[in-house]
């Protein structure tokens, strides 16, 4: 398994790739910042601890990730899970070069993989192992939200057990109305999407364009509604429905919603988030008095055609031409009296 690739305001955690063994190793060179970690690697030690997270996720389905400023493409370090044989849990850990530390960049990547770690994997607690004297790391704990629990043993010596536990129902998903503050990522989010239209599009097919002034003016539309989810700091989808009769396409009945987006990030393909938000959008288009809800699909996606006739949607007319998308679309419709799938 891949890691999938999470985004947080300032920093993208990625994949671990063959550029990342050089920086890996000078940071495993710094005394400082080995000084808790059993002191200073040489590049062959550096090496078998990078493979040693790259393969985690093979071996478990999760695992750490490469933490990349979005801003510059710097390679900071590394975060993450890591439950190897013999350790006291699934913990999350993290590891940054000198240079990047002081700038909150821990914490906030920290915060990422603990929202998909509740989220995505949906595990009960994590724990974080931290030697008595790392106050830096102690402080990264803090701000977490994590308690320490007392000493433990290790495969790698004796270390505090701070713990951290997934909080209650929906809370980790940190589901919520949008806001004009979101509109670039929606507006990103959106433009990603349709880029991975090309899997199925036809050659040449231009990326319909989204800005983020088209988001502002949506947003601002008070007829329009987009809720997103965002675990950890994390934009991992959202949903949004209008009128139809507001739409560019779809019925001219007063009585029927449109659902304009319904995006999941890759991160989170396979687990609940997608049915969550198609629930809410139903709920809430339900309790606006609507009485059906109607959406466009490129009739090539199969994955997203999949997904809508399990939660009860049905064509509504066999596949057209669509020309202002420039591939085939399907239309599908669904009653609003009852919730889920
Ligand atoms: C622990 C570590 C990841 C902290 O990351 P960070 O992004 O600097 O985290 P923060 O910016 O939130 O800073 C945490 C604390 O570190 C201290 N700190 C920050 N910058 C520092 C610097 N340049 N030099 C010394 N200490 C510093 C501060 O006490 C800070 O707390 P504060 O924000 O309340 O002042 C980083 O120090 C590190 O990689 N250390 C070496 C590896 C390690 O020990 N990993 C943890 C193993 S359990």
């Amino acid at each position: 398994m891949r890691p999938p690739r999470l985004k947080t305001a300032r920093l993208l955690l990625r994949e671990f790739r063959p550029e990342d063994v050089a920086p890996h190793a000078e940071a495993a060179l710094d005394e400082e910042a080995q000084r808790f970690l059993g002191g200073v690697k040489t590049p062959y030690e550096s090496f078998a601890g990078l493979a040693t997270h790259a393969g985690h996720w093979a071996l478990r389905g999760y695992g750490g990730w490469i933490v990349e400023r979005r801003e510059d493409g710097a390679f900071l370090g590394r975060v993450g899970l890591f439950h190897p044989e013999g350790w006291p849990g699934v913990e999350v850990g993290w590891k940054l070069a000198r240079p990047a530390w002081g700038k909150g960049y821990a914490p906030e990547a920290a915060a990422a993989a603990i929202g998909w770690a509740w989220t995505a994997l949906d595990l009960p607690e994590l724990i974080s192992l931290i030697v008595a004297d790392n106050a830096n790391s102690q402080r990264v704990a803090q701000k977490l939200g994590e308690a320490n629990t007392g000493p433990v043993e290790t495969p790698f010596g004796t270390a505090d057990r701070w713990l951290i536990r997934r909080p209650e129902g929906d809370a980790p998903w940190a589901l919520r109305d949008a806001t004009l503050d979101d509109a670039p990522r929606l507006a990103l989010q959106l433009r990603e999407a349709m880029e991975r239209f090309r899997d199925f599009s036809p050659p040449g097919w231009p990326v319909p364009d989204h800005t983020t002034d088209d988001e502002v003016e949506a947003l601002k539309d008070p007829n329009y509604r987009c809720v997103v989810a965002e675990p950890g700091g994390v934009l991992a989808g959202h949903v949004s429905w209008r009128p139809a009769v507001d739409a560019l396409s779809g019925p001219d009945d007063p009585d029927t919603a449109y659902l304009g987006q319904l995006y999941v990030e890759p991160a989170w393909w396979g687990s609940p988030l997608a049915t969550k938000l198609m629930d809410i959008a139903i709920a809430r288009a339900g309790a606006d008095g609507f009485q059906r809800m109607h959406l466009v699909t490129p009739a090539a996606q199969g994955r997203a055609r999949r997904f809508y006739e399990r939660c009860g949607w049905r064509t509504v007319a066999p596949p057209v031409d669509d020309a202002r998308f420039g591939m085939p679309t399907i239309a599908y419709a669904r009653d609003l009296d009852r919730v889920g799938g």
